[in-house]
């Protein structure tokens, strides 16, 4: 079939297979044009298949020649219906793999679930026996949980009071003021279920229950801080008590595994376009500015330069510069004093009319488009493609 991108508001329906084998080709070239990384050679990646998931599979598998077992959550094809993107990328990853003698196996299934994480738990077992590396990159707006059954769902809202600032709509680049109301009910606790870190410590313990975690282990989850203009819908706002909660479940997996030395940071990541983040309103204005400031300054990254910064100069390159808070910070270049000051003025200045001047929107769509294998360099999209692709390693 010939498949173009159907938006819908913020997600695109549709994703190109060819494109998206594509952007793990180019990703998977990055890493290597940057050298051998001593790292880990038996990883876990639970939420694989996209985003910095994704990129941290290709950087354990084509920096360290790792062995990898990535956990998703994605939809196959149908007649007719191409798959979600993180399917066509998981199955291009393995292609990639095992063509370079690696071994890839994926679960396509909810992790939050006892199921799956049994499942792997056999897995290891019987493939590799340990791992020495698990990364924990999950972004879902529901979990049911293993325990009780019942279904959580994460809400993007400030605590406390309205919080009203400018947006985007990158679609169309019309920039409007947006009022958010406030979290209530139950709307934090469920965000800190879903997002929040007890699934990621339910994974280790679970790992760690069978003697599946090698000595000194590594475990690291992904966070965000961001600006001062999206802190009270990002860091001071639900999702943020999750990543609160995420980063204490940290030292809470440290303590617990404390008998083989393993540890568990958490690595907070810069701001990148993903179906997620287009969705958080404010974020997508600050994000445009953000790509157009460090693009300038010449050091925009994306996830792969991030992860692939994150294991060679932090996880393992001997620093892992922890900030006062225990955590690894590959925001740094975002959060530079010179960048933030010249957002702040851009913040101000930003209409409709300038906006395509003064921030980066085309950059803001472009991401956004090849988030779904749209928009990638040298892909023909006026070729037939077969949407039916499967994943090697999934009977
Ligand atoms: P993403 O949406 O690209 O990736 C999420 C992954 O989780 C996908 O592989 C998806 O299949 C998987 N997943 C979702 N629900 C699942 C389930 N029930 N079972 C199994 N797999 C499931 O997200 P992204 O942006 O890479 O986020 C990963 C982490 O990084 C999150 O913790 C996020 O908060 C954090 N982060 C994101 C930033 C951003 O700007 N996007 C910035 C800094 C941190
Ligand atoms: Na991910």
């Amino acid at each position: 079939m010939i498949i173009e991108p159907r938006t819908r508001g913020f997600i695109c329906l549709t994703s190109h297979p060819v494109g998206c084998e594509q952007n793990v080709k180019d990703q998977i070239a990055y890493v290597q044009s940057k050298g051998k990384i001593e790292g880990a050679k038996k990883v876990l990646v639970i939420g694989a298949s996209t985003g910095f998931g994704l990129a941290s599979r290709i950087t354990s598998a084509f920096g360290s020649d790792a062995a990898t077992i990535g956990v998703f959550f994605d939809k196959p094809a149908s007649e007719g219906r191409p798959a979600s993107p993180g399917f066509y990328n998981t199955a291009a990853f393995e292609k990639e793999a095992h063509a370079a003698g690696l071994y890839a196996k994926s679960i396509n299934a909810d992790a939050f679930s006892n199921d799956v994480k049994k499942q792997v738990v056999d897995l290891i077992k019987e493939d590799l026996g340990q791992v020495d590396l698990v990364i924990y990159s999950l972004a879902s707006p529901v979990r049911t949980h293993p325990e009780t059954g019942k279904r959580y769902k994460s809400v993007l809202k400030p605590i406390g009071e309205v919080f009203s600032n400018k947006t985007v709509d990158f679609h169309t680049g019309n920039v409007s003021e947006i009022s958010i109301k406030p979290a209530e009910g139950d709307d934090v606790a469920n965000t800190v279920t879903v997002m929040g870190g007890e699934d990621w410590k339910m994974w280790m313990d679970a790992l760690q229950a069978e003697n599946l975690l090698s000595e000194g282990a590594t475990t690291v989850a992904y966070s965000y801080i961001g600006p001062e203009v999206t802190k009270p819908v990002y860091r001071n706002g639900t999702i943020g008590a999750a990543k609160d909660d995420l980063e204490a479940t940290a030292f809470k997996i440290t303590e617990e595994l404390k008998s083989i030395g393993a540890k568990a940071y958490v690595s907070v990541n810069k701001a990148l376009v993903t179906q997620a983040s287009s969705a958080i309103p404010v974020i997508p204005l600050y994000i445009s500015l953000l790509f157009k400031v460090m693009k300038e300054k010449g050091i925009h990254e994306g996830c792969i330069e991030q992860i692939q910064r994150l294991y060679s100069e932090r996880l393992f390159g001997g620093d892992l510069a922890l900030d006062e808070k225990g955590r690894i910070r590959v925001d740094d270049w975002e959060m530079r004093k010179d960048v933030q000051a010249e957002i702040s003025k851009l913040w101000e200045e930003a209409t409709t009319e300038n906006l395509s001047e003064i921030g980066d929107l085309e950059g803001y769509s472009n991401e956004f488009f090849k988030l779904f294998g749209f928009k990638v360099a040298g892909v023909d999209y006026d070729a037939d493609v077969n949407e039916l692709v499967e994943i090697p390693s999934i009977q």
